[in-house]
């Protein structure tokens, strides 16, 4: 996968970060022991590679940030582990899910990583694996504080990787108070905001709709919240949010908080459909920071947005998973930051590249 110095430089300063904080080091990339001789037929002994088997199931694979992020975890895991790498997408079911992990349990696999589709069954996969003895790892969606300590007290090889969204939150508030209006374009003293966000009842973008508006009364703003409504995650579902908000409310929208990029995508088109100028009639921002995203924050259409590092995640998820498969201890919850973009930050950042 070919990056920018950008992501480069991001993923140095997001890993550095995580490695010190949890204390991990980085693999052995050589990893001599997990090294086995094959003889291919009609061929001389072959040296070949080959490194544990992982299952892992995503939520649903058809949700724009887990394309990346399990496309980056594939690719690590077999260049860097030489691992045989089996993805199911487990399209929105929760029972379809629990089902591939018995399949990998039955099937060998040594490792598994899942992408929850409900968190509230991360106790009954957890076991599952346990019972078998399989080390497991969740991403992106993390379970409940209880049950994580249940991993822990219980010695379990059970471990999550994933982000703080309040911090995705007060990024997103902090974003709109760098605006030169602080977001209150009528000047009436008080921030009119619009919430797109995830599915229901899912932490993430509760977190962050709650955290962006603490951070915009933190920086001394009143809010107002207009509308505020669950969509999917989906482009989709962002634009049709955007258009019922915008039907009911027009211009009385000063900001649109959406809680990922692919929302605020859609949010866009929604806005000039309904004749509105972004970036001087409303503000949008969003999060994960899509490359679409950032052309349009550096074209000043959305305002801006927040890094979600999937590069990071999906690395760090991997490194754990190969150490629990080798026996070491690890931690049961890692966190990897969060960082904020704006025009100026992506300028700043992008500035060297050619
Ligand atoms: C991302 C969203 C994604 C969701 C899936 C979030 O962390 O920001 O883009 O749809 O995870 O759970």
């Amino acid at each position: 996968m070919k990056r920018s110095k950008k992501d480069i430089l991001a993923g140095f300063i997001i890993l550095g970060t995580v490695f010190l904080l949890s204390g991990c080091s980085f693999p052995d990339q050589n990893r001599e022991s997990k090294k086995n001789v094959t003889q291919e037929a009609g061929t001389e002994a072959v040296l070949k590679e080959t490194g544990p088997k992982i299952g892992v199931s995503i939520y649903r694979y058809d949700d724009t940030f887990m394309k990346l992020y399990r496309s980056e975890l594939k690719q690590y895991l077999e260049e860097t582990y030489h691992a045989e790498v089996v993805m199911r997408n487990a399209g929105g079911n929760q029972e379809t899910q629990n089902q591939q992990v018995n399949q990998f349990i039955a099937d060998g696999c040594k490792g598994i990583i899942v992408n929850p589709v409900e968190v509230t069954a991360a106790g009954k996969l957890a076991d599952a694996a346990d019972e078998a003895g399989i080390p497991l790892i969740f991403i992106n969606r993390e379970p409940k504080g209880p049950e994580q300590q249940r991993w822990k007290r219980e010695h379990m090889a059970v471990s999550s990787v994933g982000t703080d969204s309040r911090q995705a939150g007060s990024y997103q508030g902090q974003i709109i108070l760098e605006t030169p209006e602080k977001g209150d374009f009528n000047g009436d003293g008080v921030v009119s905001c619009a919430m797109l966000k995830g599915e229901e009842g899912e932490k993430d973008s509760e977190y962050r709709a709650e955290y962006a508006i603490k951070a915009l009364k933190k920086g001394g703003m009143k809010v107002e919240e207009l509308f505020s409504e669950n969509g999917d995650w989906s482009r989709e579902s962002g634009k049709k949010m955007a258009q019922e908000a915008f039907l009911q409310y027009g211009n009385k929208i000063e900001v649109m908080f959406c809680s990922n990029d692919a929302m605020a995508n859609g949010a866009l088109e929604a806005a000039k459909e309904a004749g509105l100028v972004p970036g001087k009639d409303v503000y949008l921002v969003g999060v994960d920071a899509l490359q679409e995203t950032v052309e349009h924050i550096k074209s000043g259409e959305i305002a801006g947005t927040v890094l979600n590092d999937y590069d990071g995640q999906a690395r760090l998820a991997a490194d754990t998973l190969i150490k629990m498969i080798d026996g070491e201890e690890t931690e049961t919850r890692y966190l990897v930051d969060y960082i904020k973009i704006t025009a100026v930050s992506t300028f700043e950042t992008l500035k060297g590249d050619d």
